[in-house]
């Protein structure tokens, strides 16, 4: 069977045969048929924007992979510094370039007193601390000259190591300002989850423990990257515009920050909370079936199986459990799970838990209140925003993101006078 499609504009007569690779069928060849034809394509469900290196994702089958490497085996023996080095490098590093990376990570956690002192205090006191992160990222790119001086390789480098080490600093410090703590600075002897939930939980006599270090770990391993999702591809829209990578980077946690993308996880702990008992889950299940809502944590645009980081999420959950007790949510989640998968309606429509159903539940039990949760997903994200932003700029085939419509508002018309109308 050839590996073209053929394509006849019936108005003309024209036709063009079009070589499919990868299973991609080039846009150019629209064009090429009629220069003043455009696909509609809402929501870019059938739209491959861009060439990627960075993540292979096989939905059908519930496979993911950064950079080649499946995400069962860097959840079980990598860590989450290597693997943000892993994107964008595109290899792993050696125990040279290893220990040259995190020490710079490590050495760039601070932030400018500014940001607390003056940015952040102008916050009211209950502000949702995804807003202020949003807010912070956006604001960091203030304080650093380079920042825009994207073509060079150097300075690039210097904005990536800052956003992929200040993250967590300004996620803790969100937090800290919301419950009125003081803030507590980053640590250098400590890993950067250890130095993460340091700066969120310390107060008098605080030590990590080990199983909720590596815990958190392997949660920010799971988030690192999601090819070309709706955060990953406004960071890429924005970057494509070639605005500073702080300014892409808010953009894309902006984009996070909605309750069918990154929010989905506070999402699910509060539906968990509002069935409130394993009894009542059959009801509610039938009232998702009825249209009156979602079932939070379920479902995906691309996976059409099990979420693989979904079923590593649930391992880890288990370990966080003997450390911190069970949450007592979980024995809904798992009621709500099971039946789920054996209804027609969500096996017809190939919905499964995704990446957010179970991790809320190991979020609450570390003690991070659900509007963190968002926070939790977009300190480690910025790796892949970065790599993916990289990526774009060094990609000779892209331009500014500009799409085009399908206007179907009214024809010309008159202008007519206030008051004659
Ligand atoms: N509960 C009930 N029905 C659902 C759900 C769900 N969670 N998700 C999809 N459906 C139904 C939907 O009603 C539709 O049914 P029908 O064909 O009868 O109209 C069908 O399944 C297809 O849904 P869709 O909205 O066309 O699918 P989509 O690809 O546009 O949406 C999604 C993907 C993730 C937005 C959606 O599944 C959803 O809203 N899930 C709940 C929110 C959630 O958990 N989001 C986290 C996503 S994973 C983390 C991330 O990458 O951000």
């Amino acid at each position: 069977m050839p590996d073209t499609i053929t394509i006849t504009d019936d108005r003309t007569g024209k036709t063009v045969t079009v070589p499919i690779e990868g299973g991609v069928f080039p846009s150019s060849a629209i064009r090429e048929l009629d220069p003043s034809l455009f696909v509609y394509d809402p929501a870019y469900m059938s739209t491959a924007a861009c060439r990627s290196e960075i993540t292979y994702l096989d939905g059908a089958n519930g496979v993911l992979r950064y950079r080649g490497y499946p995400i069962e085996q860097l959840a079980g023996q990598s860590t989450f510094l290597e693997v943000a080095y892993l994107l964008l490098h595109g290899e792993l590093p050696t125990a040279e370039q290893y220990d040259q990376w995190n020490h710079e990570v490590t050495h760039h956690t601070f932030i400018h007193e500014n940001m607390r002192k003056r940015f952040v205090d102008g916050f009211h006191y209950d502000a949702h601390p995804m807003g202020l992160f949003v807010s912070a990222i956006a604001a960091l790119g203030t304080f650093y000259d380079g920042a825009k001086d994207i073509e060079n390789p150097e300075s690039r480098h210097k904005q990536i190591l800052r956003l992929i080490a200040k993250t967590p600093t300004i996620a803790a410090m969100s937090y800290r300002f919301s419950q009125g703590l003081p803030f507590n600075y980053p640590s250098n002897d400590l890993s950067y989850p250890a130095n993460f939930l340091n700066m969120m939980w310390k107060i008098g006599d605080y030590e990590v423990d080990p199983v909720l270090e590596r815990a958190m770990d392997i949660l920010f391993i799971l988030h690192a990257d999601h090819e070309q999702n709706c955060g990953t591809t406004a960071m890429r829209v924005v970057g494509s515009s070639h605005a500073d990578p702080y300014s892409a980077a808010a953009a894309a946690a902006s984009a996070l920050y909605g309750p069918l993308h990154g929010g989905a996880n506070e999402a699910v702990v509060r539906m968990l909370n509002e069935i409130g008992s394993a009894d009542n889950v059959p009801a509610f299940i039938e009232s998702v079936k009825a249209g009156e809502g979602r079932l939070m944590g379920f479902g995906h645009r691309v996976y059409k199986n099990y979420d693989p980081r979904a079923k590593i999420i649930k391992e880890t959950a288990y370990d966080v459990f003997e450390v911190t007790g069970k949450n007592p949510l979980l024995d809904i989640a798992l009621a709500l799970e099971e039946v789920a998968l054996s209804d027609s309606y969500f096996i017809d429509r190939k919905l499964y838990p995704n990446v957010d159903f179970y991790s809320g539940l190991i979020y609450q039990a570390m003690g991070f209140p659900v509007e963190m949760f968002t926070v939790l997903f977009a300190i480690p994200r910025t790796a892949g925003w970065l790599a993916h932003w990289q990526e774009l700029l060094n990609d000779p085939e892209q331009r500014i993101s500009r799409p085009r419509q399908w206007y179907v508002g009214v024809d010309e018309r008159q202008y007519v006078p206030i008051d004659s109308r």
